[in-house]
Protein backbone atom coordinates (compact mmCIF):
# COMPACT_ATOMS: atom_id res chain seq x y z
CA UNK A 1 0.00 0.00 0.00
CA UNK A 2 0.90 3.62 -0.48
CA UNK A 3 1.80 5.21 2.89
CA UNK A 4 1.78 8.86 3.34
CA UNK A 5 4.85 10.62 5.03
CA UNK A 6 3.04 10.60 8.38
CA UNK A 7 1.72 7.09 8.29
CA UNK A 8 4.70 5.35 7.92
CA UNK A 9 5.92 7.52 10.70
CA UNK A 10 3.38 5.97 12.98
CA UNK A 11 4.16 2.45 11.72
CA UNK A 12 7.80 3.17 12.55
CA UNK A 13 6.68 4.16 15.68
CA UNK A 14 6.88 7.81 15.87
CA UNK A 15 3.60 8.11 18.26
CA UNK A 16 4.38 4.73 20.42
CA UNK A 17 4.19 0.90 20.19
CA UNK A 18 0.40 0.60 20.68
CA UNK A 19 -0.58 2.84 17.18
CA UNK A 20 1.96 1.20 15.47
CA UNK A 21 0.69 -2.08 16.07
CA UNK A 22 -2.60 -0.74 15.00
CA UNK A 23 -0.79 0.85 12.07
CA UNK A 24 0.77 -2.65 11.26
CA UNK A 25 -2.90 -4.03 11.30
CA UNK A 26 -4.31 -1.50 9.06
CA UNK A 27 -1.62 -2.20 6.11
CA UNK A 28 -1.09 -5.53 6.24
CA UNK A 29 -5.19 -6.14 6.02
CA UNK A 30 -5.06 -3.64 3.55
CA UNK A 31 -2.49 -5.04 1.53
CA UNK A 32 -4.47 -9.08 1.26
CA UNK A 33 -7.16 -7.33 0.13
CA UNK A 34 -5.79 -5.09 -2.42
CA UNK A 35 -6.00 -1.75 -1.10
CA UNK A 36 -4.08 0.68 -2.57
CA UNK A 37 -3.97 3.29 0.45
CA UNK A 38 -5.95 4.36 3.64
CA UNK A 39 -8.39 6.96 4.07
CA UNK A 40 -9.90 8.93 6.61
CA UNK A 41 -12.62 7.14 8.72
CA UNK A 42 -15.02 8.95 10.52
CA UNK A 43 -17.29 6.63 12.67
CA UNK A 44 -16.58 3.66 13.99
CA UNK A 45 -18.38 1.36 16.27
CA UNK A 46 -15.68 -1.23 17.79
CA UNK A 47 -16.17 -4.43 19.80
CA UNK A 48 -14.41 -4.56 23.22
CA UNK A 49 -15.53 -7.61 24.66
CA UNK A 50 -14.20 -9.90 27.72
CA UNK A 51 -14.08 -13.19 26.01
CA UNK A 52 -16.85 -15.03 28.05
CA UNK A 53 -14.95 -18.34 29.89
CA UNK A 54 -17.69 -20.52 29.65
CA UNK A 55 -18.63 -20.00 26.23
CA UNK A 56 -15.46 -19.42 24.73
CA UNK A 57 -12.95 -21.98 27.12
CA UNK A 58 -10.08 -19.23 27.63
CA UNK A 59 -7.23 -20.21 29.47
CA UNK A 60 -6.68 -17.42 32.18
CA UNK A 61 -3.38 -16.62 30.52
CA UNK A 62 -5.06 -15.67 27.69
CA UNK A 63 -7.74 -13.60 29.04
CA UNK A 64 -4.76 -12.06 30.81
CA UNK A 65 -3.28 -10.94 27.66
CA UNK A 66 -6.68 -9.73 25.76
CA UNK A 67 -7.80 -7.87 28.59
CA UNK A 68 -3.75 -5.99 28.73
CA UNK A 69 -4.33 -5.40 25.27
CA UNK A 70 -7.85 -4.13 25.37
CA UNK A 71 -6.27 -1.67 28.69
CA UNK A 72 -3.64 -0.34 26.86
CA UNK A 73 -5.36 0.25 23.38
CA UNK A 74 -7.79 2.46 26.02
CA UNK A 75 -4.97 4.50 27.08
CA UNK A 76 -5.02 6.49 24.26
CA UNK A 77 -7.56 8.51 22.78
CA UNK A 78 -9.65 7.97 19.97
CA UNK A 79 -8.82 10.22 16.42
CA UNK A 80 -10.11 13.39 16.26
CA UNK A 81 -13.01 14.09 14.40
CA UNK A 82 -14.07 10.11 14.85
CA UNK A 83 -17.22 9.25 16.20
CA UNK A 84 -16.74 5.78 18.25
CA UNK A 85 -19.39 4.05 19.85
CA UNK A 86 -18.92 0.28 21.28
CA UNK A 87 -21.00 -2.71 20.28
CA UNK A 88 -22.75 -5.52 22.55
CA UNK A 89 -21.11 -7.19 25.29
CA UNK A 90 -21.20 -10.96 26.21
CA UNK A 91 -22.51 -9.87 29.91
CA UNK A 92 -25.21 -7.08 31.24
CA UNK A 93 -24.19 -5.19 33.53
CA UNK A 94 -27.57 -5.38 35.26
CA UNK A 95 -28.96 -7.84 38.06
CA UNK A 96 -30.11 -11.10 36.59
CA UNK A 97 -30.48 -13.88 38.54
CA UNK A 98 -28.45 -16.30 35.94
CA UNK A 99 -25.17 -18.18 36.06
CA UNK A 100 -24.00 -17.30 33.46
CA UNK A 101 -23.41 -13.72 34.27
CA UNK A 102 -20.55 -14.42 35.74
CA UNK A 103 -19.24 -11.23 38.22
CA UNK A 104 -15.67 -11.85 37.78
CA UNK A 105 -16.25 -11.02 33.64
CA UNK A 106 -18.98 -8.55 34.45
CA UNK A 107 -16.49 -6.78 36.53
CA UNK A 108 -13.82 -7.03 34.13
CA UNK A 109 -15.82 -5.50 31.54
CA UNK A 110 -17.61 -2.76 33.32
CA UNK A 111 -13.39 -1.79 33.96
CA UNK A 112 -13.02 -2.02 30.32
CA UNK A 113 -15.94 0.37 29.73
CA UNK A 114 -14.85 2.77 31.91
CA UNK A 115 -11.58 2.66 30.56
CA UNK A 116 -13.19 2.98 26.66
CA UNK A 117 -15.20 5.87 27.92
CA UNK A 118 -12.31 7.93 29.44
CA UNK A 119 -10.54 6.95 26.00
CA UNK A 120 -13.53 9.02 23.82
CA UNK A 121 -15.28 6.08 22.92
CA UNK A 122 -19.22 5.96 23.88
CA UNK A 123 -20.44 2.80 25.58
CA UNK A 124 -24.03 2.51 23.54
CA UNK A 125 -23.25 -1.19 24.02
CA UNK A 126 -25.46 -2.38 21.25
CA UNK A 127 -25.75 -4.09 17.90
CA UNK A 128 -27.71 -1.69 16.81
CA UNK A 129 -26.38 1.48 17.31
CA UNK A 130 -28.44 3.39 14.55
CA UNK A 131 -31.03 3.11 17.21
CA UNK A 132 -29.22 5.34 19.86
CA UNK A 133 -27.69 7.82 17.90
CA UNK A 134 -25.23 6.75 15.82
CA UNK A 135 -26.42 7.39 12.32
CA UNK A 136 -23.80 7.95 9.70
CA UNK A 137 -24.93 9.93 6.63
CA UNK A 138 -24.66 9.03 3.02
CA UNK A 139 -21.42 8.29 2.25
CA UNK A 140 -19.64 8.73 5.49
CA UNK A 141 -16.80 6.56 6.02
CA UNK A 142 -17.04 4.22 8.46
CA UNK A 143 -15.58 0.92 10.52
CA UNK A 144 -18.45 -0.92 12.16
CA UNK A 145 -18.03 -4.46 13.57
CA UNK A 146 -21.60 -5.92 13.83
CA UNK A 147 -22.48 -8.33 10.52
CA UNK A 148 -26.17 -6.76 10.79
CA UNK A 149 -25.35 -3.02 11.74
CA UNK A 150 -22.65 -2.87 8.50
CA UNK A 151 -25.66 -4.21 6.08
CA UNK A 152 -28.09 -1.55 7.43
CA UNK A 153 -25.61 1.08 7.13
CA UNK A 154 -24.69 0.55 3.69
CA UNK A 155 -27.98 -0.55 2.43
CA UNK A 156 -30.46 1.77 4.67
CA UNK A 157 -28.20 4.79 5.59
CA UNK A 158 -26.51 4.78 2.21
CA UNK A 159 -22.60 5.03 4.81
CA UNK A 160 -19.84 3.14 3.63
CA UNK A 161 -18.46 0.16 5.63
CA UNK A 162 -16.94 -2.82 5.40
CA UNK A 163 -16.60 -5.90 7.78
CA UNK A 164 -14.45 -5.10 10.50
CA UNK A 165 -13.74 -7.41 13.83
CA UNK A 166 -12.21 -5.91 17.06
CA UNK A 167 -9.04 -5.43 16.32
CA UNK A 168 -9.16 -3.53 13.03
CA UNK A 169 -12.11 -1.80 14.73
CA UNK A 170 -9.93 -0.62 17.60
CA UNK A 171 -7.14 0.59 14.86
CA UNK A 172 -9.49 2.67 13.00
CA UNK A 173 -10.71 3.97 16.09
CA UNK A 174 -7.68 5.24 17.10
CA UNK A 175 -5.67 6.02 13.91
CA UNK A 176 -8.87 7.62 12.25
CA UNK A 177 -8.18 5.45 9.01
CA UNK A 178 -9.23 2.47 7.09
CA UNK A 179 -7.55 0.69 3.84
CA UNK A 180 -9.41 1.53 0.83
CA UNK A 181 -11.09 -1.28 -0.38
CA UNK A 182 -14.38 -3.26 -1.09
CA UNK A 183 -17.79 -1.50 -0.47
CA UNK A 184 -15.34 1.84 0.55
CA UNK A 185 -15.32 2.16 -3.28
CA UNK A 186 -18.30 2.81 -5.83
CA UNK A 187 -17.43 0.16 -8.10
CA UNK A 188 -17.80 -2.21 -5.42
CA UNK A 189 -21.16 -1.29 -4.27
CA UNK A 190 -23.13 -2.76 -7.61
CA UNK A 191 -25.84 -5.31 -6.95
CA UNK A 192 -24.90 -8.96 -8.05
CA UNK A 193 -28.20 -10.70 -7.71
CA UNK A 194 -31.58 -9.69 -8.79
CA UNK A 195 -34.50 -10.63 -6.44
CA UNK A 196 -38.02 -9.96 -7.77
CA UNK A 197 -40.19 -9.57 -4.44
CA UNK A 198 -43.77 -10.55 -4.92
CA UNK A 199 -44.38 -11.91 -0.81
CA UNK A 200 -46.61 -10.10 0.82
CA UNK A 201 -44.32 -8.67 3.70
CA UNK A 202 -46.74 -7.93 6.75
CA UNK A 203 -44.62 -7.98 9.76
CA UNK A 204 -40.87 -7.12 10.30
CA UNK A 205 -40.31 -10.76 10.72
CA UNK A 206 -41.39 -11.36 7.15
CA UNK A 207 -38.47 -9.19 5.92
CA UNK A 208 -36.00 -11.38 8.27
CA UNK A 209 -37.39 -14.17 6.47
CA UNK A 210 -36.52 -12.30 3.30
CA UNK A 211 -32.54 -11.20 4.29
CA UNK A 212 -32.64 -15.21 5.49
CA UNK A 213 -33.48 -16.52 1.97
CA UNK A 214 -31.38 -14.03 -0.22
CA UNK A 215 -28.03 -14.13 2.42
CA UNK A 216 -28.13 -17.61 1.13
CA UNK A 217 -28.51 -17.54 -2.13
CA UNK A 218 -26.15 -14.46 -2.44
CA UNK A 219 -23.44 -16.09 -0.41
CA UNK A 220 -20.95 -12.71 -0.44
CA UNK A 221 -22.91 -10.96 -3.29
CA UNK A 222 -24.95 -7.88 -3.36
CA UNK A 223 -28.61 -8.86 -3.14
CA UNK A 224 -31.18 -6.57 -5.02
CA UNK A 225 -34.65 -6.03 -3.90
CA UNK A 226 -36.88 -5.35 -7.12
CA UNK A 227 -40.32 -4.61 -6.39
CA UNK A 228 -41.14 -4.41 -2.68
CA UNK A 229 -42.42 -1.62 -0.99
CA UNK A 230 -40.24 0.84 1.49
CA UNK A 231 -39.56 -0.84 5.04
CA UNK A 232 -39.92 0.68 8.10
CA UNK A 233 -36.87 0.80 10.17
CA UNK A 234 -37.62 -2.59 12.06
CA UNK A 235 -38.54 -4.49 9.29
CA UNK A 236 -34.98 -2.96 7.75
CA UNK A 237 -33.22 -4.36 10.49
CA UNK A 238 -34.32 -7.70 10.32
CA UNK A 239 -34.10 -8.09 6.67
CA UNK A 240 -30.49 -6.35 7.31
CA UNK A 241 -29.84 -9.14 10.34
CA UNK A 242 -30.99 -11.86 8.52
CA UNK A 243 -28.53 -10.87 4.81
CA UNK A 244 -26.08 -11.09 7.48
CA UNK A 245 -26.45 -14.45 9.01
CA UNK A 246 -27.47 -16.90 6.13
CA UNK A 247 -24.78 -15.36 4.16
CA UNK A 248 -21.29 -13.19 4.49
CA UNK A 249 -23.38 -9.80 3.34
CA UNK A 250 -21.95 -6.41 3.52
CA UNK A 251 -24.72 -4.42 2.12
CA UNK A 252 -28.10 -4.65 -0.43
CA UNK A 253 -30.10 -2.66 -2.88
CA UNK A 254 -33.71 -1.98 -1.86
CA UNK A 255 -34.61 -0.17 -5.29
CA UNK A 256 -36.15 3.23 -4.59
CA UNK A 257 -34.88 3.08 -1.15
CA UNK A 258 -31.24 2.35 -0.96
CA UNK A 259 -29.59 6.19 -1.57
CA UNK A 260 -27.44 5.53 -4.17
CA UNK A 261 -30.41 3.00 -5.96
CA UNK A 262 -33.38 4.99 -6.91
CA UNK A 263 -33.65 2.30 -9.65
CA UNK A 264 -32.98 -0.90 -10.95
CA UNK A 265 -30.22 0.66 -13.48
CA UNK A 266 -28.60 2.73 -11.07
CA UNK A 267 -28.56 -0.80 -8.01
CA UNK A 268 -26.66 -2.38 -11.04
CA UNK A 269 -24.54 0.32 -12.36
CA UNK A 270 -26.59 0.25 -15.96
CA UNK A 271 -25.95 -3.47 -16.15
CA UNK A 272 -29.04 -5.00 -15.48
CA UNK A 273 -29.05 -8.82 -15.17
CA UNK A 274 -31.49 -10.70 -17.00
CA UNK A 275 -31.87 -13.29 -14.84
CA UNK A 276 -33.95 -12.90 -11.27
CA UNK A 277 -34.66 -15.44 -8.81
CA UNK A 278 -38.39 -15.04 -7.09
CA UNK A 279 -39.62 -14.25 -3.34
CA UNK A 280 -42.98 -15.21 -3.16
CA UNK A 281 -45.53 -16.13 -0.71
CA UNK A 282 -44.25 -20.01 -1.27
CA UNK A 283 -40.69 -19.15 -0.39
CA UNK A 284 -41.55 -16.54 2.25
CA UNK A 285 -43.58 -19.55 4.39
CA UNK A 286 -40.23 -22.01 3.35
CA UNK A 287 -38.28 -19.71 5.47
CA UNK A 288 -40.19 -19.86 8.58
CA UNK A 289 -40.69 -23.84 7.85
CA UNK A 290 -36.96 -23.86 7.86
CA UNK A 291 -36.15 -22.39 11.69
CA UNK A 292 -39.39 -24.41 12.77
CA UNK A 293 -38.28 -27.90 12.90
CA UNK A 294 -38.87 -29.00 16.68
CA UNK A 295 -39.91 -32.51 18.34
CA UNK A 296 -42.04 -31.01 21.02
CA UNK A 297 -44.08 -27.73 21.92
CA UNK A 298 -42.99 -26.65 25.27
CA UNK A 299 -40.77 -23.43 25.45
CA UNK A 300 -38.63 -22.24 27.99
CA UNK A 301 -37.37 -19.02 26.69
CA UNK A 302 -38.89 -16.84 24.28
CA UNK A 303 -36.28 -13.93 23.05
CA UNK A 304 -37.05 -10.42 21.62
CA UNK A 305 -35.34 -7.74 20.60
CA UNK A 306 -32.31 -9.33 17.95
CA UNK A 307 -31.04 -7.04 17.16
CA UNK A 308 -31.80 -5.17 19.65
CA UNK A 309 -35.53 -3.65 20.17
CA UNK A 310 -36.42 -0.26 18.90
CA UNK A 311 -38.44 2.13 21.18
CA UNK A 312 -41.48 0.95 18.77
CA UNK A 313 -40.75 -2.66 19.43
CA UNK A 314 -40.85 -2.49 23.42
CA UNK A 315 -44.31 -0.31 23.10
CA UNK A 316 -45.53 -3.18 21.28
CA UNK A 317 -44.28 -6.35 23.26
CA UNK A 318 -45.61 -3.52 26.24
CA UNK A 319 -49.13 -3.53 24.68
CA UNK A 320 -49.46 -7.29 24.10
CA UNK A 321 -47.82 -8.55 27.47
CA UNK A 322 -50.20 -5.97 29.34
CA UNK A 323 -52.01 -7.75 32.19
CA UNK A 324 -50.84 -10.89 30.98
CA UNK A 325 -48.15 -13.48 33.22
CA UNK A 326 -45.78 -15.32 31.20
CA UNK A 327 -46.17 -19.07 32.06
CA UNK A 328 -43.91 -20.89 35.14
CA UNK A 329 -41.03 -21.99 33.52
CA UNK A 330 -40.76 -19.71 30.67
CA UNK A 331 -37.64 -16.67 31.04
CA UNK A 332 -39.40 -13.71 28.18
CA UNK A 333 -36.00 -11.52 26.91
CA UNK A 334 -36.21 -8.39 25.68
CA UNK A 335 -32.70 -7.25 24.81
CA UNK A 336 -32.08 -3.41 24.12
CA UNK A 337 -29.48 -0.72 24.25
CA UNK A 338 -29.81 0.71 27.37
CA UNK A 339 -30.17 4.20 26.08
CA UNK A 340 -33.49 2.32 24.54
CA UNK A 341 -34.51 0.94 28.09
CA UNK A 342 -34.44 4.33 29.96
CA UNK A 343 -36.91 5.69 27.11
CA UNK A 344 -38.99 2.40 27.92
CA UNK A 345 -38.88 3.22 31.88
CA UNK A 346 -39.94 6.58 31.44
CA UNK A 347 -42.32 5.81 29.35
CA UNK A 348 -43.75 2.60 31.73
CA UNK A 349 -43.24 -0.16 29.27
CA UNK A 350 -40.53 -1.66 31.72
CA UNK A 351 -42.92 -1.68 34.26
CA UNK A 352 -45.84 -3.31 32.44
CA UNK A 353 -43.44 -6.14 30.51
CA UNK A 354 -41.86 -6.75 34.23
CA UNK A 355 -45.16 -7.04 35.76
CA UNK A 356 -45.83 -9.75 33.49
CA UNK A 357 -42.87 -11.62 34.56
CA UNK A 358 -40.19 -10.40 31.43
CA UNK A 359 -36.97 -9.37 32.08
CA UNK A 360 -35.23 -6.53 29.45
CA UNK A 361 -32.05 -7.14 29.42
CA UNK A 362 -29.07 -4.38 28.34
CA UNK A 363 -26.00 -4.37 27.15
CA UNK A 364 -26.00 -7.63 25.40
CA UNK A 365 -28.40 -10.50 24.85
CA UNK A 366 -29.37 -14.63 26.01
CA UNK A 367 -27.40 -15.96 22.92
CA UNK A 368 -24.36 -13.77 23.70
CA UNK A 369 -24.75 -14.97 27.31
CA UNK A 370 -25.62 -18.60 26.42
CA UNK A 371 -28.29 -18.82 28.62
CA UNK A 372 -29.34 -22.36 28.58
CA UNK A 373 -32.06 -23.33 26.96
CA UNK A 374 -34.00 -26.60 25.47
CA UNK A 375 -36.99 -24.60 23.01
CA UNK A 376 -36.71 -20.81 22.46
CA UNK A 377 -38.89 -19.23 20.43
CA UNK A 378 -38.09 -15.62 18.80
CA UNK A 379 -39.18 -13.29 16.00
CA UNK A 380 -35.28 -12.86 14.56
CA UNK A 381 -33.90 -15.40 12.17
CA UNK A 382 -30.58 -13.73 13.63
CA UNK A 383 -31.55 -15.72 17.05
CA UNK A 384 -33.42 -18.49 15.61
CA UNK A 385 -30.47 -19.84 13.80
CA UNK A 386 -27.55 -18.95 15.93
CA UNK A 387 -29.06 -19.89 19.11
CA UNK A 388 -29.38 -23.34 18.02
CA UNK A 389 -25.28 -23.22 17.37
CA UNK A 390 -24.28 -21.30 20.49
CA UNK A 391 -26.64 -22.45 22.96
CA UNK A 392 -27.15 -25.55 21.44
CA UNK A 393 -31.51 -25.57 21.62
CA UNK A 394 -34.16 -25.63 19.42
CA UNK A 395 -35.45 -22.45 18.10
CA UNK A 396 -39.19 -21.35 17.03
CA UNK A 397 -39.37 -18.36 14.35
CA UNK A 398 -42.34 -16.64 14.70
CA UNK A 399 -43.87 -13.07 14.38
CA UNK A 400 -44.06 -10.82 17.82
CA UNK A 401 -47.52 -11.72 18.62
CA UNK A 402 -47.06 -15.42 18.38
CA UNK A 403 -44.20 -15.64 20.18
CA UNK A 404 -45.66 -13.36 23.03
CA UNK A 405 -48.71 -15.60 22.88
CA UNK A 406 -46.73 -18.60 23.08
CA UNK A 407 -44.14 -17.59 26.11
CA UNK A 408 -47.60 -16.79 27.76
CA UNK A 409 -49.28 -20.24 27.21
CA UNK A 410 -45.94 -22.14 27.91
CA UNK A 411 -46.03 -23.57 24.40
CA UNK A 412 -45.82 -23.38 20.75
CA UNK A 413 -49.56 -22.22 19.53
CA UNK A 414 -48.72 -21.34 16.20
CA UNK A 415 -49.47 -18.34 14.17
FE1 LIG B 1 -27.69 -8.37 18.87
FE2 LIG B 1 -27.49 -10.62 20.19
FE3 LIG B 1 -28.89 -10.53 17.99
S1 LIG B 1 -25.90 -9.06 20.00
S2 LIG B 1 -27.87 -9.00 16.74
S3 LIG B 1 -29.35 -9.44 19.89
S4 LIG B 1 -27.51 -12.21 18.57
Amino acid sequence: MNLTTEQQSILDGSKGEYLAKCMRWLVQWGDVMGAEGLIKCDNTHALLPVPNLMARNASDDTMRSYMADLKQACEHRTAEGCYCTLHAAFVTFEDVDVPENDPEQVAMQKELADLAANAGFIPTFTCAPYLVGNVPVRGEVCAWTESSAVVYANTILGARTTRHGTESAIAASLLGLVPEYGVLLDENRKGSLRVEVTANLTHPTDWGALGYFAGKEAGLGIPVFNGCRRPSQDEAKQLCAALATSGGVTMAHIVGVTPEARTLEDAFQDEVPEETILFDNETLRAQYESLRQITGDEIDACILGCPHASIRELAEIAHLLKGKKVADGVRLWVDTARGTKGNADAMGYTKIIEDAGGTILTETCPTNMRIPAKRIITHGFKQAHYSRGMIECESIIAKTDACVRSAVAGKWLGD
